[in-house]
């Protein structure tokens, strides 16, 4: 199995992208849980992601807290799409597995640095966590075999017309991750839109009918409701599941090789992720960028893997 860190904001896709990555354990080894500020502050996200694992039968999963705002922004959290909870729409209990005491920064760093080369950092929410890992020790970006982070969009922004949510809450961070020299690919929302959780494909994995598939329609009902309100979506866009079915499945998707840099000075396109596709800078290409999705695979499999927890 693929050893992998999910470092996330749960956050209802976030949720999603656990169960996902936690259904396929012959493919996928989640060696721990990083958590950063994001969609809602840290001890929000910290707390979500424990209730998740237990959920999801992995109490045994180490969870750690990692930075609780951006490098230099003040953070910006987005309980209007996801609730105040951060995981509206469902009730879990409070979490009884503890929170790991060690800093998410220092396990990222510690655990990379005690492997072969060998691990692939999924990332789901702003890139706080990963940015002070590489200041803290770069040497971690010749040993991660891949960054596969889920944030930019190439077109339109869902926050400002110009920025994604996970690169405009922290821009600055992003830019050191971009700049790092890491095997880095991007999944941006140019992709993760082409994954709508449509009426139909939300009754499949509601007519699963356990307790994984009503969390999922729980939370995706709640948070579908703003998508279709703000952006006139027939369903909502499973953001971040996108990084995890590309780590399973990376057929559903076709990638090109680009240049990518981040704006961090203009307020009017703030975390603005500029995607050089025709090599127009002629500068070296920093980045896979993903550029379309097969949404009907993509929802095959994550109906599957929550198909699987029944028999776990
Ligand atoms: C990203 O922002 C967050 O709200 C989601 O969890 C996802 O990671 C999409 O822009
Ligand atoms: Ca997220």
């Amino acid at each position: 199995a693929k050893p992998i860190i999910i470092d996330c904001d749960p956050g209802a896709d976030d949720a999603i992208a656990l169960f996902l990555a936690l259904a396929f354990p012959e493919k996928l080894d989640v060696l721990g849980i990083t958590t950063v500020a994001g969609n809602v502050p840290l001890h929000l996200t910290q707390k979500n992601a424990r209730c998740l694992c237990e959920l999801a039968g992995r109490a045994d999963l180490p969870v750690y807290a990692g930075c609780p705002r951006p490098l230099l922004r003040p953070l910006i959290t987005a309980e209007d799409v996801h609730g105040r909870t951060g995981l509206d729409g469902i009730h879990l209990p409070e979490p009884t597995m503890p929170l790991q005491e060690q800093h998410a920064v220092d396990f990222l760093i510690d655990t990379v640095m005690r492997s072969t080369g060998n691990i692939t950092l999924a990332t789901l929410g702003p890139l706080t966590n990963l940015a002070v890992a590489i200041v803290k020790q770069p040497a971690i970006c010749q040993r991660l075999q891949e960054v596969v982070m889920m944030g930019g969009a190439a077109t339109q922004g869902n926050i400002t017309p110009s920025a994604e949510f996970n690169v405009y809450v922290d821009p600055h961070a992003a830019q050191v991750v971009v700049t790092a020299g890491i095997p880095l690919t991007i999944v941006s929302l140019d992709v993760t839109n082409q994954a709508i959780a449509t009426p139909e494909r939300l009754s499949t994995i509601e007519a699963i009918n356990s307790p994984i598939s009503a969390a999922a329609i729980g939370l995706l009902n709640h948070y579908g409701a703003y998508d279709m309100q703000r952006y006139g979506f027939p369903g909502p866009p499973l953001h971040d599941p996108c990084v995890i079915a590309y780590l399973l499945q990376p057929d559903l998707f076709t990638s090109r090789r680009a240049y990518v840099a981040i704006e961090t000075t203009s307020e009017l396109t703030m975390g603005r992720t500029v995607i050089d596709q025709w090599h127009v800078t002629n500068q070296p290409a920093n980045a896979t960028v993903i550029e379309s999705i097969e949404a009907e695979g993509f929802y095959q499999l994550l109906t599957q893997a929550i198909d699987r927890f029944k028999e776990h």
